[in-house]
């Protein structure tokens, strides 16, 4: 994409990354991403907000092309999708100091080799006027690192928020143009990074709100010209009441777990609880990260191998016990063929999660009327919890 004109002085130049699919090696962007700079030139001075990832460099020096003087670069945030440019910034533009938090010039010093010397650092509610136009600082913790800091630009009521709001989407609209598409890339954004710090999120949001904002520009994805309904998901998916949802990562290998999984969905869904399982073995783990936000109760689904867990569901008992999703019960379902510790061995890999463990039920190979008996007091257990914190 071009240089896109946001407001009278405030422009887009960041880069598309159309083909991205796998993002810290970790979380898979279905819909590519993109890496937000915007550039504001004031009467007096001109600021660059945040740069790209520096495999797309090029395209962040096209759209600066004629630009001759920065004085700022703002770094809210010290990731390399959005700071790994700013050296080649600070050659370009020899006068150009970089603005950041405290703890965000610590980390642009480890990570990228800044000089001290090119830092301006600014504190929380901390003001800089590039003339007609004065941006201000507000430390924002943890959206998605500790030394994150978001900019509001006074006069244009604009949010410039880096990765808080932000949407892994690649689009040629700048603006949001299907807030369902964008809601479901926001929520799987927030699932992966910021889920666990949901409580300082809470008040990361409340901040924000003090102010009038007529738009929010993220470092990711397209900007939001009507900010409402992801400032009220975020609100959604950081309370502390989770939905009436079961979620069912698992595994199986020769069916036995899946028969159990099957019947469990079944029972649930019937109850009048949402049921939602993933097949480890195919499954976009984002999806699952997706779920994790609202779930009351998790069903961890495993096969035995060699005694322990499938590695899959060590995997992705790993992942969630990172993610700390709200769910407040777990329980463990699945099978084995001569002897199993896969039960004690899951429950120790998930010590983050404050849930309730619920009684778990193990078959010996194909599962046999009792154990679908079991299932059936598990579902029930699972039925009364979930009144029991009213839903
Ligand atoms: Fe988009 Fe946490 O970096």
């Amino acid at each position: 994409m071009n240089i896109r004109k946001i407001k009278e002085n405030i422009f887009w130049v960041g880069a598309v990354d159309w083909n991205r699919r796998l993002f810290d090696s970790l979380i898979p962007l279905p819909d590519g991403t993109s890496y937000n700079a915007y550039l504001i030139t004031g009467s007096e001075k001109t600021a660059l907000i945040d740069t790209v990832d520096p495999s797309m460099a090029d395209r962040l020096f096209t759209h600066l092309g004629g630009v001759k003087n920065i004085d700022y670069v703002i770094s809210h945030h010290s990731e390399q999708d959005h700071s790994g440019s700013i050296p080649l910034v600070l050659d370009k533009y020899p006068n150009a100091k970089v603005v950041a938090s405290p703890k965000g010039k610590e980390f642009l010093i480890n990570h990228l080799h800044i000089s001290e010397h090119r830092f301006l650092v600014v504190e929380d509610g901390h003001t800089l006027s590039l003339g007609d136009k004065t941006l201000k600082f507000i430390h924002t913790p943890w959206v998605h690192w500790p030394e994150t800091m978001v900019t509001y630009l006074k006069q244009d009521r604009i949010l410039f928020s880096c990765d808080f709001f932000g949407s892994h989407i690649a689009a040629s609209d700048l603006y949001v143009t299907d807030e369902s598409r964008v809601y479901e890339a926001a929520k799987r954004y927030f699932a992966e990074i910021m889920m666990p710090f949901r409580s300082i999120i809470r008040k990361n949001i409340e901040k924000i709100k003090a102010y009038e904002i007529d738009m929010i520009a993220p470092s990711h994805g397209q900007v939001y010209d009507q900010p409402e309904f992801i400032i009220k998901a975020y609100e959604d998916w950081t309370s502390d009441q989770p939905k009436n949802l079961v979620v069912i990562p698992y595994i199986s290998m020769h069916g036995s777990t899946a028969k159990m999984v099957n019947y469990m969905v079944e029972k649930l869904s019937a109850s009048g609880i949402t049921a939602q399982p993933f097949d480890l073995a195919v499954t976009d783990i984002g999806k699952l990260a997706i779920e994790l936000v609202d779930a009351a109760t998790i069903i961890i689904g495993t096969p035995t191998v060699h005694v322990g867990p499938h590695p899959n569901v060590v995997y992705a008992a790993c992942l969630a016990n990172a993610l700390r999703p709200k769910a407040k019960f777990a329980t463990i379902i699945g099978s084995y063929g001569w002897g199993t510790k896969a039960v004690e061995q899951i429950a120790a890999m998930i010590p983050n999660l404050k849930v309730e463990i619920l009684p778990p039920v193990i078959c010996k190979g194909l599962p046999l009327p009792g154990d679908y008996q079991a299932l059936d007091q598990l579902a029930d257990a699972i039925v009364k919890k979930h009144k029991e914190i009213g839903l």
